[in-house]
């Protein structure tokens, strides 16, 4: 499994974790208490990780929108953390813009690269020093594992992560590894297939007189589509929606979806929903998440692998008695 990640990434080290936050908390523990950078829009778990615990170990962590970050943000940085795209609003961070600017200041930057995986961008060879994985999602694919993974070059900091891995107990179990492995050997179906089913259902709900906005890096309206093609191969499986209305009405598309479920996982191949401010991004203050455009009227589609226009049809028929 680690040598498979370090070959899909291009980097010579890979190290398997028992889940994406005990591969981001590993990586935060081996490179010490600093101050971390950190794009604002990210998984729940993430932020909780990085502004409720990293501070009690002496780290500072500063959260920005990396999309346009100031000149002296990364000052005396240790790290610069983001994922790319985002976690639920799919900003697509310019990697190799903010290595250059993290590295002028010998910042490590780690990127989160889980919803694109390694088929769709290689961080590293943009410029990002560390990529972190929760394997649980499309590396796995199959929804029956929880894992996670890392790819680096740097061997110290590899020797590092192994060695607070082997001390906290949180290395992949030999089955999850297998599993894993056995879902990596369809990666690539599953993501060309995923991502043009993805591809339709934003196309085909963008016009949906009920939704407020919908979020998907093909889509005309996307702003970072520059970023996104710079570094992307696809586009990936997640589309997001704002539903008009207001959090009921949001609430009340997903009680009426029926192929789709309601669920906070994301990239297997069946389809999943989820309303990111009552469930994965609970954890965010409200007043953050509404600075950062998180907003309750949000629905994240994490698209499988499912005949796309019965899962049109399900999102159509789930807005349409809202
Ligand atoms: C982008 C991203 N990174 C990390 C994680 C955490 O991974 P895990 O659930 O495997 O701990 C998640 C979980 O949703 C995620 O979406």
């Amino acid at each position: 499994m680690e040598r498979a990640i370090a070959e899909l990434e291009g980097v010579k080290f890979g190290l398997a974790f028992s889940s994406g936050m005990a591969a981001i908390f590993t990586v935060m523990l081996s490179i010490g208490p600093c101050k971390v950078v950190a794009e604002e829009d990210m998984y729940g778990g993430t932020y909780r990780l990085l502004t409720k615990l990293l501070p009690r170990l002496g780290f500072h962590v500063v959260t920005a929108d990396l999309t346009n970050p100031s000149e002296k943000l990364f000052r005396g940085a240790g790290v610069v953390f983001f994922e790319t795209p985002t976690n639920p609003q799919l900003k697509a961070i310019d990697i190799s813009a903010i290595s250059e600017m993290a590295h002028e200041e010998g910042a490590l930057v780690v990127v989160d690269n889980t919803f694109a995986t390694p088929l769709l961008q290689r961080p590293v060879k943009h410029g990002a020093d560390v990529v972190v994985h929760s394997s649980t999602k499309l590396i796995n694919g199959h929804s029956d594992v929880i894992g996670g993974l890392v790819a680096l070059n740097d061997e110290e900091l590899a020797f590092r992560m192994a060695s607070i891995r082997s001390i906290a107990g949180c290395s992949m179990s030999p089955i999850d590894s297998w599993l894993t492995l056995r879902g990596l050997r369809t990666l690539h179906l599953r993501v060309q297939r995923q991502c043009e089913n993805a591809a339709m259902i934003a196309e085909a709900l963008d016009s949906n007189s009920r939704l407020e906005s919908v979020i998907y890096p093909s889509l005309p309206s996307y702003p970072y589509a520059t970023t996104a093609l710079k570094q992307m191969s696809g586009m990936g499986c997640i589309v997001t929606v704002r539903v008009k209305g207001g959090v009921d009405k949001a609430l009340s598309f997903l009680k009426n979806l029926k192929l789709f479920t309601v669920a906070v996982s994301l990239g297997g191949v069946e389809s999943l929903a989820c309303h990111p401010a009552s469930t994965t991004h609970k954890s965010m203050p409200k007043e953050y998440r509404e600075r950062i455009g998180l907003t309750d009227d949000m629905v994240r589609l994490s698209v499988g692998a499912e005949n796309p226009m019965d899962l049109i049809n399900d999102l159509e028929e789930a807005l349409a008695s809202i």
